[in-house]
């Protein structure tokens, strides 16, 4: 049996995904987000675990350096890669906002037009604000998305609201979804048809435990 390298994001994603692999039996020793180590192998089962910077993972994936992955929704539809999307594995739900302090929200989204927008998500800010025909400067950060406004960076922000504590906190109010979004089951094209049958087993088996614990939320 081939090796099969499971690429794991950094951050909110990382502890329930190790979780939820470890039920379908595919698990190592010391698989923390903050391992040194960046390949962990369980020999026995032969299986490789990578963890990846969360934006980086579809990149592994789809060069094959990964064979599946775990990632956002929300990153795969920004980085658009050419992998295949196997499962919406439900957990890790979040949405992609656009917000505006409290202070200076207006009636319409139109009011907004040609304002600086920032966001660590520009191509789908961009896709967003072109749909609806709105001119806006897009600013791409990498982080703590909130300050720009605050500090007059931007007017308006694009970013992930996942309870609202952090919008509430710096006074900012959502306008409108840009999308919904939840943790996906990702994998390399042509490792899917190489290792069907293991990955095959793998999505279903996945697909029992998650509707276990969806029952057991019930
Ligand atoms: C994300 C996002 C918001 C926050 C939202 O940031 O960019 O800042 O989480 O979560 P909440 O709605 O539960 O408050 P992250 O923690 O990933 O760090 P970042 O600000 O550096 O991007």
């Amino acid at each position: 049996m081939d090796y099969l390298t499971i690429a794991l994001p950094k951050g909110k994603l990382f502890a329930k995904s190790v979780e939820l692999l470890a039920k379908v039996g595919y698990s190592a020793e010391n698989v923390v987000e903050d391992s040194r180590k960046l390949v962990i192998t369980n020999e026995e089962t032969k299986v490789r675990f990578i963890i990846t910077k969360t934006v980086d993972l579809p990149t592994y994936v789809e060069y094959g350096a990964a064979d599946i992955g775990i990632i956002g929704k929300d990153v795969l539809l920004e980085e658009d890669k050419d992998v295949y999307e196997l499962l919406d594995l439900k957990y890790g739900k979040c949405r992609l906002m656009l917000a505006v302090p409290e202070h200076k929200r207006r009636p319409n989204l139109t009011d907004y037009a040609h304002l600086r927008v920032a966001t660590k998500y520009h191509n789908s800010a961009r896709k967003y604000f072109d749909k609806l025909g709105i001119q806006t400067e897009i600013i791409k950060l990498n982080g703590s998305i909130e300050l720009a406004p605050i500090v007059g960076l931007s007017e308006l922000i694009v970013d992930i609201v996942e309870t609202g504590t952090t919008l509430k906190e710096n006074k900012l109010v959502e306008l409108d979804v840009v999308y919904h979004a939840s943790a996906r089951l990702i994998a390399n094209k042509v490792s899917f048809k190489l290792q069907f049958e293991r990955l095959n087993k793998l999505v279903k088996d996945l697909r029992v435990v998650l509707e276990e614990e969806n029952t057991k939320c019930k």
